[in-house]
């Protein structure tokens, strides 16, 4: 388990330049206690997914990609434009990232024209990095580049595809509103190579262990402790790197901690300084469980019939 050591008055501060996420509402004498709270981003593009996360008030943005687009059924880019613009009608004014497919700078600012007019929330998604894995004689920069020129357009960015803290400084200068670090890709990545591990903390939570990438098991907190620390936190410890940085340097651009495995890996990100978590459905829907609560539940439950309830 991640544990940052104290935050620093920087990151205080930085936070105090950072939006109010639940405003005070006209004539409630209750004064909202999580103003500064972080935003909770649905992780897809699937409708049945995200409209009752969102009227519920658990979500209030959401993160697409294409692997989520081809998830929620688009067989062409006609129809992944038609998810797209659905999605940002639902989630307005709330911020709906939607990727670029082209991997060209021209053809990328063209695309992100063309993804702005579906919504006015709508916040253009671009890789940092990946361009020559994909075409080797592709400019390294292409990423950065089109950031710059949509910042200079006036067009929000969330940079995608983040693994290191310079990707997000370098994206954050070239004009970035928010970088997404993939904290569980990196994990994942620890466990198939096996990666040695930092002593776990000892929190009562349930895991998914992801060591044989099936994503179907799932141990207790004693199993965790005992395995030596089957949680790698390289992603946590990334999100505190980059929250540092921007906090030295009071970079407002904010991180949007992404690819969450497990609600531990939320902890972590919270404690690390993460701004926004995007998290997909399933995982959003064990948020409010414990073992604990349930056993608590059911005595309260049960107890409650002495009094006819
Ligand atoms: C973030 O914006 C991405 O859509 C997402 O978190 C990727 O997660 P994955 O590693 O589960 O694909």
């Amino acid at each position: 388990m991640f544990t940052p050591p104290f935050s620093s008055d920087a990151m205080f501060h930085r936070k105090s330049l950072l939006p109010v996420i639940n405003p005070d509402k006209a004539g409630n004498p209750l004064k909202h206690p999580a103003a500064k709270a972080p935003r909770i981003f649905a992780d897809s593009a699937t409708r049945s997914e995200i409209e009752p996360l969102f009227r519920a008030g658990i979500v209030n943005g959401i993160t697409t990609n294409p692997t989520l687009l081809k998830k929620a059924g688009a067989k062409s880019w006609t129809e992944a434009k038609a998810i797209m613009k659905d999605l940002c009608a639902l989630l307005n004014p709330h911020p709906v990232s939607l990727e670029l497919t082209e991997l060209a700078e021209d053809a990328m600012v063209r695309q992100a024209s063309e993804l702005s007019e579906l919504g006015g929330n709508s916040i253009i998604k671009v890789p940092i990095g990946g361009y020559r894995a994909v075409n080797p004689a592709a400019d390294p920069y292409t990423g950065l580049k089109v950031i710059r020129r949509l910042w200079e357009r006036g067009i929000k960015v969330n940079t995608t595809l983040i693994f290191n803290t310079t990707q997000a400084l370098w994206a954050a200068n070239a004009g970035a509103t928010y970088v997404s670090p993939f904290l569980g890709r990196l994990a994942d990545y620890g466990y198939k190579h096996d990666l040695p591990e930092r002593t776990p903390g000892n929190s009562l939570y349930w895991v998914e262990d992801h060591k044989n990438s099936k994503g179907d098991q799932v141990m207790h907190n004693s199993e965790y402790v005992a395995s030596g620390g089957a949680l790698k936190d390289a992603g946590a410890r990334l999100i505190f790197e980059i929250a540092t940085v921007f906090a030295n340097y009071q970079i407002t651009t904010e991180i949007l901690a992404a690819s969450f495995r497990n609600p531990v890996q939320l902890t972590e990100c919270l404690l690390a300084g993460a701004d926004i978590l995007t998290v997909p459905a399933a995982v959003l829907a064990t948020v409010a469980d414990h073992p604990l609560s349930d056993e608590g539940m059911k005595a309260f439950a049960e107890d409650s019939k002495a009094f006819g309830k």
